[in-house]
């Protein structure tokens, strides 16, 4: 039983210089049509389950217009929510506007994830955004105004020529803002887009370390509990869309080129917008066997920062945490901990998780 929906909108009014998502500029006839199909799909597929955790992402959710926005929230009518539901849309400062906000607030949106990104303006420059922090400011507090209580705003850091000040600056501003989520992310230079094809290359790994430590530790002295790698919040203001991931649950992606988790099988739904209005969703399925859930559910865990418990993960998989891949040689090691009744990447050693998680990719 899946009780949480991701909704892919690949629509944004402006192409930034680092993405590599699935979107297009923003097309009124396009986002028709697209609306169309996402309403089929969703009637296709979807199994009138109870909804935990609803989450609009992009794409630009707030890049389509206050019709389309009305059309959308008609088709999301489907669903049922839970009492303590969370309900996200992702925004973006430059298209946010009143009647958007007042639109949200009255379809049940809980929860708003602003791309904010940098708050100095020859890095919002290099990544092709189009807002300066005084509008962000500006956004953030309408939507205070209008009772939005868990709001989530995204930092890019380790930008060529980015100094520890300056990203200091930004944690400084961020701060400022008293939102209850911050989400951080080490710039990718990701293939077809405009960085890449400019030739720029990411910073070196000693400075983004350097970088990292410093937003841990000045969000941790803040109030801003660590929770996942990227991940920081307030505490009870962890994103319970995203804790549905990491616990290897189960969840519905509608749209193009989104991803669900059902049953014993993980699909990935095409990224050609032909394709997706005739209604042939899929792209990818995978018919996942005992040891590739395990797989998953071990690589989505720890990145967790209290990682997995063990009790729990005996009770949902029926099998002992440490009997699995060479756990007990990286407790050994001191790459993992095993305290409280939780296994989890050692504090120092969460940087360069990834050389840990390979260890559980297939067996
Ligand atoms: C789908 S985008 C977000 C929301 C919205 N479209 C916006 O840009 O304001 C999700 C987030 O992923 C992060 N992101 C996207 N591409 C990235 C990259 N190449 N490197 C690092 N972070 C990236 C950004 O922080 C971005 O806000
Ligand atoms: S970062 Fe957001 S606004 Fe920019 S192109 Fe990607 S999805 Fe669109």
């Amino acid at each position: 039983m899946a009780s949480s929906v991701y909704i892919h909108i690949p629509f944004c009014s402006h192409i930034c210089t680092y993405c590599a998502f699935t979107k297009f500029y923003y097309n009124k006839k396009m986002v028709t049509d697209y609306l169309n199909t996402l309403e089929k799909e969703i009637k296709e597929r979807y199994q009138g389950e109870i909804l935990k955790t609803l989450y609009i992402g992009g794409g630009t959710p707030s890049s389509l217009d206050i019709s389309d926005l009305k059309e959308l929230f008609k088709i999301l009518k489907v669903f049922k929510f839970q009492d303590d539901y969370e309900f996200t849309i992702e925004v973006n400062p430059e298209n946010l506007t009143f009647d958007k906000i007042k639109l949200f607030k009255e379809n049940k949106v809980n929860r708003i994830s602003m791309g904010v990104e940098s708050t100095n303006i020859n890095c919002l420059k290099y990544l092709g955004r189009c807002h300066d922090f005084s509008l962000v400011k500006d956004k953030i507090k309408l939507l205070k105004e209008f009772g939005f209580n868990n709001i989530n705003v995204d930092l890019i850091y380790a930008l060529k020529n980015q100094s520890l000040e300056d990203l200091k600056k930004d944690l400084d501003n961020l701060l400022s803002l008293d939102v209850q989520h911050i989400s951080t992310y080490s710039l990718m230079i990701e293939d077809k887009t405009i960085l890449k094809l400019k030739g720029e290359e990411e910073i070196d790994e000693d400075k983004d370390y350097l970088m990292y430590d410093l937003i841990r530790k000045t969000l941790k002295k803040h109030g801003y509990f660590h929770y996942e790698i990227s991940n920081f919040a307030k505490e009870g203001y962890e994103s319970k869309h995203n804790l549905v991931y990491w616990a290897n649950s189960e969840y519905y992606g509608f749209g193009l080129a989104s991803a669900s988790f059902l049953g014993n099988t993980r699909t990935t739904n095409t990224n050609n917008f032909k394709k997706y209005l005739e209604g042939d969703y899929y792209s990818e399925i995978e018919k996942l066997d005992k040891n590739d859930i395990l797989s998953y559910a071990l690589i989505l865990g720890f990145r967790l920062i209290k990682g997995i418990n063990k009790k729990e993960f005996y009770n949902k998989y029926h099998v002992e945490l440490d009997s699995l891949y060479n756990i007990k040689d990286l407790i050994k090691d001191k790459k993992l901990i095993d305290k409280g009744g939780n296994i989890y990447i050692s504090y120092d050693k969460i940087y360069i998780e990834n050389s840990i998680l390979i260890n559980f990719v297939g067996e």
